[in-house]
């Protein structure tokens, strides 16, 4: 084992200032993780110069790979820092923020566009909660377990920081929320919009504009069939064309 821990540290100060790189060295203990690196700078913010420097800023949360938040590019691939150890990574590590959504500081982007495009699909199922109106609909089985898979989603963003199509010069809206539009249309109450959704990942920046290229399956850390969403969403979304061709 080693008996330091050697970090490379993308930075920004500020939104729109140049980013730069500043190194640690930090003493090992068995178990550590990115999460716990970035705690131990913050406590004692000196640079591998002996500089002393601003503590490192970050977004997390859960700290048990749930909510997505702490998502960030550790040795060039997106993940949770949460859930990263140390002994599984190669040194020096490098950690940079993502590169699809706007820089706050240091390693916090705005994940905003991501929720606003779950929005754009009504990610949800319309109910009233003002009163006890029961137990829910029943599903069969096998459909619990494919909705089971699909609700796993943390809006962590990696699908979409690998996509070639997600980017700010384009309105893709990603797998992630096209994957949501398949959970919530099998939902016996979460199909009352779900022409709306269809309707919504049919124009622009929907469904054409996914290249097909795969990559989000393969980064998405709870496994989910992004592509197979992609494939029955199309599947749907050209039923539905039909229906509106016929007036129906
Ligand atoms: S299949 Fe390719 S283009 Fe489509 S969402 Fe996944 S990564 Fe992006
Ligand atoms: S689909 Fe996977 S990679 Fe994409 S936001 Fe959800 S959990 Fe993250
Ligand atoms: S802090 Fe929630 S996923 Fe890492």
């Amino acid at each position: 084992m080693p008996s330091t821990i050697s970090l490379r540290i993308k930075r920004r100060d500020e939104p729109d200032s140049e980013p730069y790189w500043e190194e640690f060295e930090l003493p090992y203990r068995a178990g550590m993780n990115i999460i716990s690196c970035l705690m131990e700078i913050q406590k004692k913010p000196i640079n591998t110069k002996g500089e002393k420097t601003t503590p490192i800023v970050w977004d997390d949360s859960c700290l048990e790979e749930v909510c997505g938040s702490c998502t960030m590019v550790i040795n060039g691939r997106a993940r949770q820092a949460c859930s990263t150890l140390i002994d599984r990574l190669s040194q020096p590590i490098t950690i940079e923020p993502m590169t699809k959504f706007p820089s706050i500081r240091d390693l916090r982007v705005d994940r905003q566009k991501m929720f606003e495009n779950l929005k754009r699909v009504k990610a949800w199922i319309p109910i009233d909660g003002t009163h006890n109106i029961g137990p829910g609909p029943r599903m069969n089985p096998a459909d619990q377990q494919i909705a089971y898979e699909l609700s796993r989603c943390m809006t962590c963003g990696c699908c979409l920081e690998v996509c070639p199509q997600f980017n700010d010069k384009s309105d893709f809206i990603g797998a992630a929320p096209i994957s949501q539009v398949r959970l919530f249309n099998m939902h016996p109450t979460g199909k009352m919009y779900a022409d709306e959704r269809l309707d919504a990942i049919m124009g622009g920046g929907g469904l054409e504009d996914c290249g097909n290229a795969q990559m989000c399956v393969e980064a998405c850390p709870k496994n989910i069939s992004l592509t197979t969403s992609i494939g029955e969403m199309e599947k749907e979304a050209t039923k539905r064309m039909f229906k509106k061709l016929l007036g129906s």
